[in-house]
């Protein structure tokens, strides 16, 4: 059997974990979720869900993939066999990201047309009443959003054709820090814009009367999205981690990646959406309408300057959403490769078929299929709503019980801490291991009531 492929340096580790894990929740959800729940004090709650939560079960997950150096399906019935239910979670962990690359294509297929208009300066050039209707007229339209959608998965496909190493990690070797520069200029075009103080203060003024039960839930619940936590996809890049690595430290890297991203993206857009004057709304109007406004007003005297923002912006998302979307196909490629010996060129071009079509549907959901719905929510909203408010809480809560109660302490011993070698002290380990067996399970069941009841 092929020899499975694995990371380089821990550095090269971090990027392609954050690569996954800085994406569209970072720049869209964030930094709304953030505004509606007080804040800085929200922003504390979410760091404090990160640390003591959504950190311990990245390193469940990396534990689970470099321990079984197999793909997310086979990764707990090989550790544990003869199990179903750890046979369920490796079906689940496969069909999660099926379902999310799905309609996350969608979204970047729309942030390639917007870089695209963005290049054609179409922004600056319409007039900032018609701009927000740019939006809407391309997404209920039948063809173009289709083609986008294609063209953004077939990109991805190709990347991760290429290999772990020359495909992802290269690719978010590079991308990552380009990521980073792209933001910050971001953020520096956005705060100079007359009134963006109030955008600040919006994100980050804390205000504890907004924090109940629900804000912990949101906390969790956005930075296990944000994370990648709960569909394969870390349990797939753990399995490529070699067995030198320090866990905890790349999983702490990863995290703090992605804190530093979601913060920088609401540093970028709040203050540039409150000089224009508009509410900030949630999802992809955020994005897709109110940015778009903002280069459209503000730049009436300076066109150039609002076209080079509005590619700036664009091509951020485009990459964050990319990286993303490339973690959730090498999912289903370690798969169809570990467990069908599928090579990866034919694997890349199955995924790209299959998600490309159920893409193709949720693209259509909000044009001709718009009348498709269930509970009120059209086939994009039910495959969004299923895999990030259901079926990764429950993938998340099998992979923590199956390392806090199925692995031998030993051996989680074993791996977190390379037998003792790595920087990682028996004290720490026992908070680690108390938190991934006793803390995250519990926190979930909480967040998965709290999101039916309230
Ligand atoms: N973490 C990504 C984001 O915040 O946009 C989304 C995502 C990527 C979810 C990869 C799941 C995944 F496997």
């Amino acid at each position: 059997m092929e020899k499975r492929e694995i990371f380089g340096s821990r550095l090269t580790v971090i990027f392609a974990m954050a690569g996954s894990a800085i994406g569209l929740g970072n720049i869209w959800r964030f930094p709304f979720i953030v505004g509606e729940h007080g804040g800085a004090a929200f922003v504390l709650i979410y760091i404090l869900a990160t640390l003591l939560i959504s950190l311990p079960v990245f390193i469940a997950e990396v534990t689970v993939g470099r321990r079984s150096r197999t793909s997310s399906y086979g990764a707990m019935s090989s550790l544990a066999p003869g199990k179903g239910l750890w046979k369920f979670a490796g079906v689940l962990s496969i069909a999660i990201p099926l379902i999310i690359d799905s309609y996350y294509s969608v979204i970047g297929g729309w942030s390639l047309d917007f870089l695209l208009k963005s290049c054609a300066m179409e922004f600056v050039k319409t007039d900032p009443g018609n701009v927000t209707s740019i939006f809407g007229s391309f997404i209920t339209s039948t063809w173009s959003p289709i083609i986008m959608h294609l063209v953004f998965l077939a990109a991805c496909a190709f990347i991760v054709a290429n290999g772990v190493k020359a495909g992802i990690e290269k690719f978010s070797k590079f991308t990552i820090p380009v990521l980073f520069v792209l933001i910050v200029l971001m953020i520096v075009y956005s705060v100079s814009l007359p009134g963006a103080t109030e955008g600040v203060r919006y994100l980050l003024k804390p205000d504890f009367s907004e924090i109940n039960a629900r804000s912990f839930a949101y906390a969790v619940g956005q930075s296990f999205y944000s994370l990648s936590l709960g569909m394969g996809a870390i349990i797939t890049y753990g399995s490529y981690v070699k067995k030198e690595e320090n866990i905890v430290a790349t999983s702490a890297g990863t995290a703090v990646s992605d804190l530093m991203f979601a913060i920088l993206a609401g540093l970028a857009i709040m203050p540039a959406v409150f000089a224009a004057g508009i509410e900030p709304g949630a999802g992809p109007g955020l994005i897709f309408q109110s940015v778009p406004f903002v280069f459209s007003s503000m730049s009436a005297s300076h066109p150039a300057i609002g076209a080079a923002v509005s590619i700036i912006f664009f091509l951020t998302i485009v990459v964050a959403a990319m990286t993303s979307c490339i973690s959730l196909l090498e999912v289903g490629v370690s798969f169809l490769k570990d467990r069908y010996g599928v090579n990866r060129k034919k694997g890349c071009i199955m995924l790209f078929l299959l998600c490309g079509a159920a893409g193709v549907l949720c693209s259509l959901s909000f044009g001709p299929l718009k009348d498709i719905t269930l509970w009120g929510m059209n086939i994009f909203d039910i495959f969004d709503w299923l895999s990030s408010n259901i079926l990764l809480l429950v993938m998340a809560f099998l992979t923590v019980v199956f390392v806090g109660f199925v692995l031998k302490k030993e051996d989680v011993w074993d791996e977190i801490t390379n037998s003792g070698t790595k920087k990682v002290n028996a004290r720490m380990f026992d908070v680690i291991y108390f938190l991934i067996k006793w803390v995250a399970p519990v926190a979930i069941v909480i967040i998965f009531i709290t999101n039916f009841i309230f």
